[in-house]
């Protein structure tokens, strides 16, 4: 049986090119993509680039807590043993913009989504040595969580509110190091380098100059191998809790070290995504 790696968002930019590079080492590989046509799309030419590749597709969204958890359970029915979880789909707002739970999109998308499948999925991550990759951004050092009003944009900016929500991967990365260590599960943080994808692309004369500087950036490919170096390396067997700035592991700044804070977040994420209410009180 081939292990299982379910990336999120694998129809574009980095998420697809990790796709394409697990499939290529013969894993199967499930995509949740939010939209079937470019899922299905994206599915068909990944599986394209490797012979004999095996590639799923499951369609979920990640901006909603009721989507979130439609997905989880759409994921639990495709993979009833997952080896490998990079939660990669990700949003950089140029806006606020709220979704039906009253909550900004990216505080959903890139930090309550990413929480929410590390609960729901826990019982499937039963393979041997499981591993999970969150994707985060070196951009952190200029995020600043305020639990009144971050999630819900009160705060936004246009560099801050991302910036934000890949400081709050970071912040609880010890928690879940600390979550799923008992069932042998680890969980690494990676910034994959600045790349050309279509993250953060905006209308306007600004968008014009970032699609000029983009083309200077590195390709999804390049930006995809650290990330496969988290999820497969046989040197990094057991290590968990730790960031890499690309291959290097690097240590965190004292801004994403900060249990009190992480503490905060943690009950924070459990009571918006209505955790609490499900899951034993087990941290
Ligand atoms: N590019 C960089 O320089 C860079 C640097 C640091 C970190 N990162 C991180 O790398 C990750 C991948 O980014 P990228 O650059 O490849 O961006 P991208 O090309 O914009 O791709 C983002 C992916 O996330 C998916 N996604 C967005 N909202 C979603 C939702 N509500 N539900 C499900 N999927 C959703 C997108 O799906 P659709 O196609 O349907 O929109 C797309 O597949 C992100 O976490 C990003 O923050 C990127």
């Amino acid at each position: 049986v081939r292990p299982t790696a379910i990336v999120t968002g694998g129809n574009r930019g980095i998420g697809r090119a990790v796709a394409e590079q697990l499939a290529g080492d013969g894993l199967r590989v499930v995509l949740l993509c939010r939209d079937g046509h470019a899922g299905e799309q994206a599915r068909t030419a990944i599986a394209g680039t490797a012979p004999g590749a095996q590639v799923e597709l499951v369609v979920g969204r990640l901006d909603a807590i009721g989507a979130i958890r439609t997905a989880a359970d759409a994921l639990r029915d495709a993979c009833p043993q997952i080896d490998i979880l990079i939660h990669n789909a990700g949003v950089w707002p140029t806006r606020r913009l709220c979704n039906e739970d009253g909550l900004e999109q990216s505080f959903v998308v890139n930090h309550l989504a990413p929480f929410m499948l590390n609960h729901l999925l826990a019982p499937q991550l039963t393979a041997d040595r499981a591993r999970v990759v969150q994707v985060t951004a070196g951009l952190y050092v200029k995020g600043h969580p305020r639990l009144t009003a971050t999630p819900y944009g009160h705060d936004f900016g246009a560099i801050g509110t991302y910036a934000t929500t890949k400081l709050c991967n970071l912040l609880l990365l010890p928690r879940f190091a600390a979550h799923f260590r008992a069932r042998g599960v680890t969980i690494n943080a990676v910034h994959p380098g600045v790349i050309r994808t279509g993250l953060g692309d905006r209308t306007g004369p600004l968008g014009l100059v970032l699609r000029a500087v983009k083309r200077l950036w590195k390709s999804p490919a390049e930006g995809a191998r650290p990330i496969v170096h988290l999820a497969r390396d046989p040197a990094l067997e057991g290590r968990s809790g730790a960031y890499f700035d690309g291959p290097r592991e690097t240590p965190l700044a004292p801004i994403a070290r900060d249990p009190a804070l992480a503490a905060q977040l943690w009950d924070q994420a459990r009571a918006l995504s209505g955790l609490s209410a499900i899951l034993r009180d087990d941290g």
